[in-house]
């Protein structure tokens, strides 16, 4: 259906007025060798591309922006490739979260200011998901999210190695002295062997399943691993769709709906997702006018099993199974009944209308509702005395014998502290201890690092343990595992209870009752309160004033409280220029 047309286009602003500003925008664009019939009358589409050289899950994307100017060019549109911020996650200090509300902001700016009909968002690595779709969701002109895809499985001696998970495993196994520097060094070569994201159901694949599910992606989109000739065709679609959706005027209000962020949620946790989902859809959907809250994500949780037997919360399996077994689609196809299908999406049709004919081709990677491989969600939200706020917990994925646990804290306040301990082959420790790092939240990280999956200490990992209570005020990287409490909210920084915990202290965990205290008398704490002093701002000058400034706690997503969808005016372009 037609709703624009070339008079009505955004960019019609720029080129058609017969005035000496839109002379200025006519001649430049003829400075690059375009003629009026190039760009006049048609949808400017800007592809917004986080490549970079230091971006290496989106180093296939320098070729992916033609196959996408390719379709648009097909479907009559304008193609304009803009660079963007590209967060990467393996290179960015102190980490990449800091950045991913400067990519939303500048994702939004720079559509806004350009004449602009539609946009591609080219993401994947883990912040570049919500990021760029965040500020697409408040610029507001048609977008379509076109997913880096995973990579293929890692490799090493005819072992399968998981990006992340792996990393992990055999890092504690060099500690304990249990494997060669040859073997590390194989490890090293062979756990990431092509373009594309991490391969296991970390950070990077959950958004992408999120955003997909979201109905931003072509169906099934997320799915296709980033070296797969069908991830081309994906992209060459991807620019003739998005050509059509500004004629159909199809923005992103009508489709992240409060139905389209709860599908989100439920196909996040059948697939075992990140516990980064937590933060990141809260924010998308608020950018959106969505009020999801904690509460509702643990709700979803409990009633939605995990059928996605993909690492780290499956056993077996990586991305590039997933994708063989039938993909995304055909996850959702097995939940069908649990999702609003009804729900509009980039396609132009319904979430029902794209899951017709998905079907699941091995049902030990995507497991029938009768045999999941956990019977509830993949996360639990927590809350108690050192958490009022809220903190999260992945229970598929860590020992269960975790789910009820009381031990005595060992506190850290920074993490060169804890590392120094975890180093000390005579730390006085016991499995039942509960390990402690604080300061390691939005403002105290700075920046809400991924930390939370505490090293085991050397003198447990002799021991033969592999798994203890931890907790933080920090995220962990999705591909982590074990018994890990994260986004203490609020953080120790500004004052949360977990700063007033202390060594030696009683913590229980109940997961049944979603519960995490410590076991203090209250007039104890409130002791302790009176006494606590807020640390020095980290930041003293730049970008990292403004986000301490901002940045909020991590059970309302962390965005900055002036780019919030409620913030002050309403969500839209000044047209006063
Ligand atoms: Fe980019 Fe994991 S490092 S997705």
């Amino acid at each position: 259906m037609t709703k624009k047309t070339p008079d009505t286009l955004r960019s019609a602003r720029w080129f058609a007025p017969d005035d000496l500003r839109s002379f200025g925008h006519r001649s430049r664009m003829m400075q690059l060798g375009y003629a009026e019939e190039d760009f006049r009358g048609r949808p400017i589409i800007g592809v917004l591309n986080t490549w970079s050289e230091l971006n290496t899950c989106h180093s296939h994307f320098r070729e992916r922006v033609q196959d996408v100017k390719r379709g648009v060019a097909q479907a009559g549109g304008f193609a304009v490739e803009m660079p963007s911020l590209s967060v990467d996650e393996s290179f960015t200090k102190p980490t990449s979260m800091l950045y991913r509300n400067l990519l939303a902001m500048e994702t939004e700016e720079m559509i806004r200011s350009h004449p602009l009909d539609g946009v591609v968002l080219m993401g994947g690595c883990d912040k570049t998901t919500p990021g760029l779709v965040m500020g697409a969701i408040s610029a507001g002109v048609p977008m379509i999210y076109l997913p880096a895809g995973p990579m293929l499985r890692g490799n090493y001696a005819g072992k399968i190695l998981g990006s992340g998970s792996d990393a992990w495993k055999y890092w504690d196994e060099r500690r304990a002295g249990n494997i060669t520097d040859e073997e590390w060094l194989g490890v090293q070569g062979g756990i990431a062997r092509s373009a594309g994201t991490c391969m296991t159901m970390g950070t990077a694949s959950t958004m992408t399943a999120i955003a997909d599910a979201m109905g931003l992606t072509l169906p099934g989109a997320s799915s296709i691993p980033a070296v797969d000739s069908g991830h081309m065709r994906m992209s060459a679609d991807c620019g003739r769709r998005i050509t059509e959706m500004v004629w159909e005027d199809l923005t992103p209000d009508q489709i992240i709906t409060d139905a389209a962020c709860r599908n989100a949620a439920v196909v996040a946790m059948a697939t075992g997702c990140s516990t980064n989902a937590v933060v990141h859809l809260i924010a998308m959907a608020r950018r959106a006018g969505v009020n999801l809250t904690l509460d509702d994500l643990d709700a979803l949780g409990r009633s939605t099993p995990l059928i996605a037997n993909v690492r780290p919360s499956g056993k077996d399996y990586l991305m590039e199974d997933f994708y063989y077994a039938g993909g995304l689609r055909a996850l959702m196809k097995q939940i069908e009944d649990r999702l609003d299908t009804s729900c509009l999406t980039v396609t132009g049709k319904t979430m029902g209308e794209n899951l017709e004919g998905a079907q699941v081709f091995n049902d030990d990677v995507i497991r029938p509702l009768s045999n999941p491989v956990y019977k509830e969600g993949s996360l639990a939200v927590l809350r108690g005395n050192l958490c009022p706020d809220g903190a999260v917990i992945k229970p598929a994925a860590c020992d269960p014998k975790y789910y009820q646990h009381e031990g005595p804290a060992l506190v850290f306040d920074s993490y060169p502290e804890m590392k120094a301990a975890v180093d000390d082959e005579d730390l006085e420790i016991t499995p039942d201890t509960v390990m402690v790092l604080r300061n390691a939240g939005p403002q105290g990280g700075p920046g809400f690092p991924e930390w939370g999956m505490l090293p085991i200490p050397k003198a447990l990992i002799k021991q033969g343990h592999r798994d203890m209570l931890r907790i933080s005020d920090a995220r962990m990287s999705g591909t982590s595992y074990g018994a890990c409490v994260l986004h203490v909210a609020p953080e120790s920084f500004v004052g949360g209870p977990l700063a007033l915990l202390r060594t030696g202290d009683i913590v229980r965990l109940d997961l049944d009752a979603r519960r995490l205290d410590m076991l203090v008398p209250e007039e104890e704490i409130a002791a302790r309160r009176a006494a606590w002093k807020a640390p020095e701002p980290r930041f003293g000058r730049g970008y990292g004033v403004m986000f301490s400034r901002h940045v909020s706690q991590a059970d309302q997503g962390c965005d900055f409280d002036f780019l919030q969808s409620d913030y002050g005016r309403p969500t839209g372009e000044p047209d006063i220029f």
